[in-house]
């Protein structure tokens, strides 16, 4: 059994039927947390949350999508009737549609912001809301990308939805922290997730290839940035990124670079 550090805290994740969100989810459960799982798929989100319960976690499964405010804030409301307060939320679901920029479809462009920027936005507030109500203080975070570091061709809608949850964070420091509550950002590198994979299937050694550390992040490694963001340990530690990307920001492009061709 591992430590329970997070006995008796309460925790939205959001987007996390499978992926990055599920195993926040399942290691904040696996230490002691009572844990709300939401995922746009309500079958998804009620599997994921019945296999956390099955290696002996807390978890209940709830659908909906994260860019309609109800949802969010029918999330605060349910975690403090189920189990009986609020005081961790990590807005992790985030919608990862990348587009040639000349070509990009306005309704595209409403979605990305509604998803990435208002899902992380209201439920940022309907959790802190609660948590002062409480008194008893609590911690938000944000899930943001390399992508909102460092520009990658076709990504500006996302890069620029993941880049503005940084401000958000930085913004909101000054209005939360009187109230216990800090705000913090994790920046993933490329991350070995159902969606990834099955997107681009040489997706671990293309990776491999051009990240300095040898290999793509996986879930767990951006779970244990998350459980210290969300951890008694991280109390003096607000409005901050880390990018957990093994190097991948800290390089730059070398001579094949893939603008070469698009110059012709
Ligand atoms: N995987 C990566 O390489 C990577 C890299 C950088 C940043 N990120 C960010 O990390 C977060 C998680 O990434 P991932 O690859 O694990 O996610 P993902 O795209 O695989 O989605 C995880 C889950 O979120 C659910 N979801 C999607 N839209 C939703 C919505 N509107 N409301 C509720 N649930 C929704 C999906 O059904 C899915 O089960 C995202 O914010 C993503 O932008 C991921």
């Amino acid at each position: 059994m591992p430590e329970q550090i997070f006995k008796d805290q309460v925790a939205i994740v959001t987007g996390a039927g499978e992926g990055i969100g599920h195993e926040i989810a399942r290691r904040l459960a696996l230490q002691g947390a009572l844990v709300l799982l939401n995922d746009i798929k309500p079958t998804l989100a009620k599997q994921a949350a019945q296999d956390i319960c099955d290696e002996g976690g807390t978890c209940v499964g709830v659908g909906g999508d994260i860019a309609d405010v109800k949802v969010v804030r029918d999330l605060a409301t349910r975690a403090v009737s189920d189990f009986g307060r609020l005081t961790i939320a990590v807005a992790n679901a985030g919608l990862s549609l990348w587009d040639d920029f000349f070509d990009f479809k306005p309704e595209d462009f409403h979605r990305i912001l509604a998803v990435n920027l208002g899902g992380s936005f209201f439920l940022a507030q309907a959790a802190a809301r609660q948590m002062r109500r409480q008194g008893t203080g609590g911690r938000l975070l944000f899930m943001s990308s390399v992508a909102g570091i460092q520009a990658i061709a076709e990504s500006s809608v996302y890069a620029m939805t993941k880049k503005g949850l940084e401000m958000l964070a930085r913004s909101l420091v000054s209005e939360v922290s009187a109230h216990g509550i800090t705000v913090n950002v994790i920046a993933p590198g490329a991350t070995v997730t159902p969606r990834t994979v099955a997107t681009v299937p040489d997706y671990e050694p293309i990776w491999s290839h051009v990240t300095p550390t040898g290999r793509p992040a996986y879930p767990i490694d951006i779970a244990n940035a998350a459980l210290f963001f969300l951890s008694p340990a991280s109390g003096h530690i607000t409005g901050q990124t880390l990018i957990v990307d093994g190097g991948w920001t800290a390089t730059s492009p070398e001579p094949q670079s893939q603008f070469a061709d698009k110059t012709k």
